[in-house]
């Protein structure tokens, strides 16, 4: 079967959009009619008149915009498609550790499940956390979960003291400091572009660091041809069709040529066809659940649009 174009078709009579994070194989990326980093997935989400949504990527990002889109029906193409970073922040036990530190206001990435979003003053993604976490009084207290190489990075460029909780990302910490320099003498005029979910060793002997669309951004805007690329593999795919003459290379993690996310692998073009024409199981938020995590979500879009981002 021809799935893009089957996609294609059915889009069309119920009133579809294909959504698609930069991490999903290439052949999604092609057909989806928007891609791009977490804010921007929001964002879209916030502002379409689809029907329906789908989400290729994982199920925090499903739910998100099932929150941001009560009315819509919201499809993730394999609702097994989860997140190490969010399950790295289980609801109970971050409600336990805000509980023991009153008077802290609570910032999340957006890498979490609703029910911990509900916990949460104000969301960020890695577009939009220095901003944020700045646009609050510098005295203030704040917690900041759960990507803890994330938070770090924030405290040392805000000079922020934030409490961090301590989650990561299995595909962002993996990358070997070692390997990178290894690359590096191979090709001494490569930039390294890295991701903040990675380790500091690894942010240190960055060029670049910044979310996947910030990265993708700078590497076509350099004059430079050649980079290293320390984030999910799926971003090169983009990479390379906006910048054809350059050279993207991925980074390596300590064993194995490149970092894929399985989670975001399980998107296939097989199963966006199937999803958008059962359009069961749909992605569902407890109302309660949702009524708490809109409002962090939505203060982190509406100073995401007073910035400009
Ligand atoms: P961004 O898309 O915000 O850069 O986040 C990366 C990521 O790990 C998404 O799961
Ligand atoms: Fe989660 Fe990491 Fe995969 Fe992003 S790359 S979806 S943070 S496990």
């Amino acid at each position: 079967m021809d799935y893009a174009k089957e996609i294609e078709k059915l889009k069309k009579e119920k009133n579809a959009v294909i959504m698609s994070h930069y991490y999903t194989t290439g052949d999604i990326q092609d057909i989806a009619d928007y891609i791009g980093d977490s804010l921007a997935l929001a964002q879209q989400a916030a502002k379409t008149d689809a029907d329906i949504i789908v989400l290729c990527g994982v199920h925090f990002m499903g739910e998100t915009a099932k929150i941001l889109c009560p009315d819509k029906k919201v499809l993730v193409p394999d609702m097994a498609a989860g997140c190490s970073l969010a399950d790295s922040c289980p609801a109970d036990k971050f409600e336990e550790f805000v509980k023991a530190h009153p008077g802290y206001k609570v910032v999340s990435y957006v890498n979490t499940t609703a029910a911990v979003k509900a916990l949460t003053d104000v969301v960020v993604t890695s577009s939009n956390a220095k901003q944020i976490v700045e646009s609050f009084p510098a005295d203030e207290k704040l917690i900041f979960g759960p990507d803890h190489n994330l938070g770090s990075y924030i405290n040392s460029i805000t000079g922020r003291n934030m409490l961090l909780w301590d989650g990561g990302c299995h595909v962002h910490e993996k990358f070997s400091k070692t390997k990178i320099l290894e690359l590096k003498k191979q090709y001494p005029d490569a930039l390294v572009l890295v991701h903040p979910e990675c380790k500091e060793s690894i942010v240190s002997i960055a060029d670049k660091v910044g979310s996947t669309a910030a990265l993708l951004k700078f590497a076509v805007n350099s004059d430079k041809k050649e980079f290293i690329v320390a984030t999910e593999s799926g971003i090169l795919h983009e990479m390379q069709k906006q910048a054809p003459d350059k050279l993207f290379i991925p980074a390596p993690p300590e064993s194995g040529a490149c970092n894929n996310c399985e989670y975001m692998k399980m998107n296939t073009l097989e199963k966006v066809y199937k999803i958008l024409k059962d359009e069961t199981p749909e992605v569902l938020v407890d109302p309660e659940v949702a009524k708490k995590a809109i409002k962090p979500i939505k203060k982190m879009l509406e100073i995401s649009a007073k910035l400009g981002l």
